[in-house]
């Protein structure tokens, strides 16, 4: 088998595993199984309540305002660079840290499964300002 042809399989491979698990994640989400574990609520996603208090606490300090080191993508005005970012693929691919984008938050741990589930959610919607 040559190189390149071993390296498609495997690129394949890589996809196919990462497309599958994001499918067990939405067939199963989560749910409260033990008491410490609260149940994950995405019926009501609000841009202004949810999304922006996950964004808030976890990407503002690098996508804001006058801050430098977010590369320049400002994720705290509506549509900003957060609507396209969105819509592209780009914001989902980067916090469940898809091959091919680059994982966020950067240098920080993974979102919760539930905040991914939200901000999945929010997308999915077609990203409004509601
Ligand atoms: C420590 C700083 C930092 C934090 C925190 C951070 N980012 Fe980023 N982000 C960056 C930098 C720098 C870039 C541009 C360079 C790059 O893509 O790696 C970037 C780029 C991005 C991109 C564009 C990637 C692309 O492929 O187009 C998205 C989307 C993104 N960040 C989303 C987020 C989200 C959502 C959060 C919070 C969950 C977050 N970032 C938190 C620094 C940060």
């Amino acid at each position: 088998m040559s190189k390149k042809r071993s390296i498609a399989i495997i690129l394949v491979a890589v996809c196919f595993a990462g497309c599958y698990y994001d499918k067990e994640e939405l067939v199963y989400p989560r749910q409260a199984t033990t008491t410490t574990t609260a149940s994950c609520d995405t019926t009501a996603v609000k841009y202004s309540v949810d999304i922006k208090n996950i964004l808030s606490t976890s990407c503002y300090g690098c996508h804001s305002g006058t801050a430098a080191n977010g590369g320049g993508f400002k994720y705290d005005v509506y549509p900003g660079n957060l609507v396209p970012k969105a819509l592209s693929g780009a914001l989902v691919g980067s916090i469940t840290h898809s091959p091919g984008f680059s994982p966020m938050p950067k240098g920080g741990g993974k979102l919760s499964d539930c905040d991914i589930a939200k901000i999945r959610t929010w997308v999915r919607n077609g990203a409004p300002n509601n």
